[in-house]
């Protein structure tokens, strides 16, 4: 799939410009096994990337200054200079990249012309991190093109402060290190507190990882994401004003946020209870992949699913349908709703043989309530962001 991916960009570039491209790259969409919403709480995840990516085609600008960006999904090109002065342009693909350039100036990085033309197979609004792969891509390509001799988690740091200043979305840094640092068959255990990570052999036994895409399209400059981040940051300061030795919600019990439930108000108590549980779950999540107990980690799986549903409150009707009706199928350890929330795909840890049962059923039963066909990604564990040759 990567292979067709990255001969339709090379060709739509070389259409475009006149001129084959001088490089291609590939940045993956990603999963999230478990832990979600913790990465700006300074909590512990476990995200892979996935053969879902965006390519890029690059090469030198038609003039020192002239910066040119196609995106060739939507027949649209977008042209800059190396000196410009970049502004935001809310809801289009070109906020992001231009927040990279930003990102880059910002840290002293300068570039000089180019073009650049990129195409897709990572569904958007799907909870797949187009947009950090978006970036990731673009800045690693950048890299690559003037010697800026970026580091890996400088390209995801600067791709994250794209999203912020320039898409306007106070993300986590687990997209883009998923994107950045993802290996074959591994998944990543980021410790987002202190920016560390190790890979974790993804030893699923007999099950497989399966996406279910229930079609509701988020956007998280709209969706209540930093609604969310806000009320959490909230909560935790009314607990560290009684517990001033807590600095990061690492520091919180679940007997700590109970005892504070008064304080906490209704939101903040079910934020806080939220983030402390699943805090502990992805340590238990760890160990149960770890041993290769599927029946455990699906489980926790499913106990993170009741909880951004009830707690946390980013899923929606659709996406907790999907995940009540597939935990009633045989053969499935665990399910639950996948990224930021408020639509896009659940995640679901289903043994090999029951695959085809399970989709069936859950894709009919999803279409009698909603009137709409999901779709069905399997998932493969790839490496993160890099320069292809001959894919
Ligand atoms: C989105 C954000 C991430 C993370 C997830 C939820 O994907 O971009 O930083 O917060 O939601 O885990």
């Amino acid at each position: 799939m990567a292979g067709s991916l990255v001969e339709r960009t090379a060709r739509a570039f070389g259409e475009r410009f006149g001129i084959a491209p001088q490089r291609l790259y590939l940045a993956p969409g990603r999963i999230n096994l478990i832990g979600e919403h913790l990465d700006y709480n300074d909590g512990l995840v476990l995200p892979a990337a996935i053969d879902r990516y965006i390519c890029f085609a690059v090469g030198p600008g038609g003039d020192a200054d002239r910066c040119e960006m196609v995106a060739i999904d939507r027949d649209e090109h977008v042209e800059t200079t190396a000196s410009g002065d970049w502004q935001p342009v809310p809801g289009h693909w070109s906020t992001y990249l231009l927040g990279v350039l930003h990102g880059l100036r910002e840290r002293g990085h300068a570039v000089r012309g180019f073009r650049a033309a990129f195409a897709s197979t990572i569904p958007m609004g799907a909870g797949l991190s187009s947009s950090a792969a978006l970036c990731c891509g673009f800045a690693f390509a950048l890299d690559r093109q003037f010697n800026l001799g970026l580091s890996r988690k400088d390209i995801a740091l600067i791709a994250q402060q794209a999203e912020h200043a320039f898409a306007g979305v106070r993300c986590g840094i687990m997209d883009q290190y998923a994107s950045v640092f993802g290996e074959a068959d591994k998944v990543i255990k980021l410790d987002c507190g202190k920016l560390e990570h190790e890979l974790v052999e993804a030893r699923l036994g007999t099950h497989l990882l399966v996406l279910f895409d229930s079609h509701v399209k988020h956007v998280h400059s709209a969706s209540g994401y930093n609604d969310r981040r806000r009320e959490v940051e909230e909560a935790l300061h009314v607990i560290q004003r009684a517990e001033p030795e807590v600095r990061t919600y690492r520091d919180c019990t679940p007997h700590m946020v109970e005892r504070m439930r008064a304080e906490l108000g209704p939101v903040g108590y079910k934020r806080a209870a939220y983030v402390v549980g699943e805090m502990q779950r992805v340590e238990e999540a760890a160990q149960a992949l770890a041993t290769g107990d599927m029946i455990r980690l699906g489980k926790l799986l499913h106990r993170t699913h009741q909880g951004l549903s009830a707690e946390y409150e980013v899923s929606c009707a659709e996406l907790d349908h999907m995940v009540a009706e597939t935990m009633k199928q045989d053969g499935v350890a665990g399910a639950r709703m996948m990224g930021g929330g408020f639509g896009g795909c659940s995640i679901n840890l289903i043994e090999r043989n029951a695959v085809d049962r399970v989709v069936g059923t859950v894709a009919a039963r999803y279409r009698e309530r909603f009137g709409v066909d999901m779709d069905v990604y399997p998932v493969r564990i790839v490496r993160g962001v890099h320069e292809c040759s001959g894919e």
